[in-house]
C-alpha cells in the first residue's frame, strides 16, 4: 500500500519482495522449471524421461555431477554410497536421547547436524575431497538415520543396514523388517518408492535449497546447511504438505465425506483452511509430477485387497476444485504431494514419515545446488535487506522511571 510506498521511497535502493516472488537469487545451470508450461527438466532431461527410463541414484548422480553416469560411473557412485550406509555406534546412541514421540522430521534434522561432529574432514567446504565424501555419506547414511527415527518411534529395534540390497530395498528393509526374520521385498513398492525418490530429488529454489544455499553461503559445511535444508523442509507449507493432505483427506472422510461442504470452508478462507496439495509458487499449470504419481497412486493403491476410500475421496476432490473458478482463476492444481500420501500410507509409512521420505528424495537436489553455490566465484555471503518500519529515535528510560 500507500505507506510501504512511502517507505520504499525513504529505503532508497532497496526492493521490498516479500517471499521473495520475483528476485532470483542465483544462477544455476540444475534444474529448469516452467511453471506455465508444466515443464520440469534434470540437466536438460524431461522429467518424465527420467521416471520412465532412470533410477534415483543415477538421477542424484546426473544432478550432482552435470550428466548422466557411464555404466562404470554408476556401479561406482552405488557402491561408495553402500559401503557408507552403516552409522557410527555412537551415533545409534544419539538416538535414545530422543522422547519416543519426538516427530521423525526433527530427529532427522538432529542427526543430520550431528554429522558435523562425527565427521572433521567434512568441516572445509573448499576442500574438493571432502566435500566428495561428505556427499556419499550424505546420500549413504540419510536412509539410514530415517529408518531409525521410525524405529524408535514404534519401539523396535534398529536393524543394521545390509550392504547386498540396492538404495530402495535397503531403507525398506530397515524401516520395516525385524531382527531375524526374513523380509520379503516388494518389487512395486520399490520400483514406485524410487520414482517417488527421483520425482523429488530437485526443484531448483524452494525454500529448502534456497535455505541450504543461503547457510552455505556463510561457507559452513553440507551437512550443516543440509540440516538446515530438512529443517525448512518440515513446514506444512513445504514438505509437510504431503502429512498435511492425509490428515485432511481423513478429516473429510470422518466428517462423513461432504467434499462440497470442505470446498466451501476453502473458498470462504475459514480459519485459513486451504486445500492442501493444491497451489505452487511456480506451477500455474498441472504440476508434471503431480501426473505421473497419480498414476502410480491408482497402481499402488489398485493392488489393495480393500480400497482405500480416501484415494476415491482425493480424485473427487480434485475433479469439483480444477471445475471451480475460485481454484481455475487463481490457477490453483493439484502439485506433487497431492497424492503422494495415500501411497506412503499404502506402503505402510506413519503420516509423520512422510515428510521424512519427501526429505531423502530432495537430498542430491540439495547437495547439487550447495556444490554449485559453493563452486561459483560470484557467491557472495547471503544479506538480504529490510524495510524498517519500527520507532524512530527514542530516548531510554530506567525500569524504575517505566
Ligand atoms: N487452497 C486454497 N487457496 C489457495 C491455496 C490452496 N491450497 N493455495 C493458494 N491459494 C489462494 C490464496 O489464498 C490466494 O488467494 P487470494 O488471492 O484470494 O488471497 C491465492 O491462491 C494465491 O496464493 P498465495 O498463498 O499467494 O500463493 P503462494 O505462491 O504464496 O503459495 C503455496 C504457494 C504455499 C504452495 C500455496 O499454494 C499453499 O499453501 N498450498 C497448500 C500447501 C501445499 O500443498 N504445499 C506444497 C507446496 S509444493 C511442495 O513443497 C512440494
Amino acid at each position: 500500500g500507500l505507506e510501504i510506498g512511502a517507505l520504499l521511497k525513504d529505503t532508497g535502493q532497496v526492493t521490498l519482495d516479500t517471499g521473495f516472488v520475483n528476485t532470483a537469487s542465483c544462477v544455476s545451470s540444475i534444474t529448469y522449471i516452467d511453471g506455465d508450461q508444466g515443464i520440469l527438466r534434470y540437466r536438460g532431461y524431461p522429467i518424465e524421461q527420467l521416471a520412465e527410463g532412470s533410477t534415483f541414484l543415477e538421477s542424484s548422480y546426473l544432478l550432482i555431477h552435470g550428466e548422466l553416469p557411464s555404466a562404470s560411473q554408476l556401479a561406482e557412485f552405488s557402491g561408495k554410497i553402500q559401503h557408507h550406509t552403516l552409522l557410527h555406534e555412537e551415533m545409534r546412541r544419539f538416538f535414545d536421547g530422543f522422547p519416543r514421540d519426538a516427530h521423525p522430521m526433527a530427529v532427522l534434522s538432529s542427526a543430520v547436524s550431528a554429522l558435523s561432529t562425527f565427521y572433521q574432514d567434512s568441516l572445509n567446504p573448499f576442500d574438493k575431497e571432502q566435500v566428495e565424501i561428505s556427499t556419499i555419506r550424505l546420500l549413504a547414511k540419510v536412509p539410514t538415520i530415517a529408518s531409525y527415527a521410525y524405529k524408535k518411534a514404534i519401539g523396535q529395534p534398529m536393524l543394521y543396514p545390509d550392504n547386498s540390497l540396492g538404495y530402495v530395498e535397503n531403507f525398506l528393509r530397515m524401516t520395516f523388517g525385524v531382527p531375524a526374520t526374513p523380509y520379503e521385498i516388494d518389487p512395486v513398492a520399490v520400483k514406485v518408492l524410487d520414482m517417488l525418490l527421483l520425482l523429488h530429488a530437485d526443484h531448483e529454489q524452494n525454500c529448502s535449497t534456497s535455505t541450504v544455499r543461503l547457510v552455505g553461503s556463510s561457507q559452513a559445511n553440507l551437512f550443516a546447511s543440509v540440516s538446515a535444508g530438512v529443517n525448512a523442509l518440515f513446514g506444512p507449507l513445504h514438505g509437510g504438505a504431503n502429512q498435511a493432505v492425509l490428515e485432511m483427506l481423513q478429516q473429510i472422510h470422518t466428517d462423513g465425506g461432504d467434499i462440497q461442504s470442505f470446498v466451501r470452508k476453502v473458498k470462504n478462507k475459514e480459519a485459513g483452511v486451504r486445500l492442501m496439495g493444491f497451489g505452487h509458487r511456480v506451477y500455474k499449470n498441472y504440476d508434471p509430477r503431480a501426473a505421473l504419481v497419480k498414476k502410480a497412486a491408482q497402481e499402488v493403491l489398485g493392488r489393495m485387497a480393500t480400497p482405500d476410500p480416501l484415494l476415491d475421496l482425493a480424485m473427487q476432490l480434485e475433479e469439483i476444485a480444477l471445475a471451480d473458478d475460485f481454484f481455475v482463476s487463481r490457477k490453483l492444481y493439484p502439485n506433487v504431494d497431492f497424492y503422494t500420501g495415500l501411497i506412503y500410507k499404502a506402503m505402510g509409512f506413519p503420516t509423520t514419515m512422510f515428510t521424512v521420505l519427501f526429505a531423502l528424495g530432495r537430498l542430491p537436489g540439495w547437495i547439487a545446488q550447495w556444490r554449485e553455490m559453493i563452486n561459483d566465484p560470484e557467491t557472495k555471503i547471503g544479506r538480504p535487506r529490510q524495510v524498517y518500519t519500527g520507532y524512530g529515535a527514542r530516548d531510554y528510560t530506567p525500569i524504575a522511571a517505566r
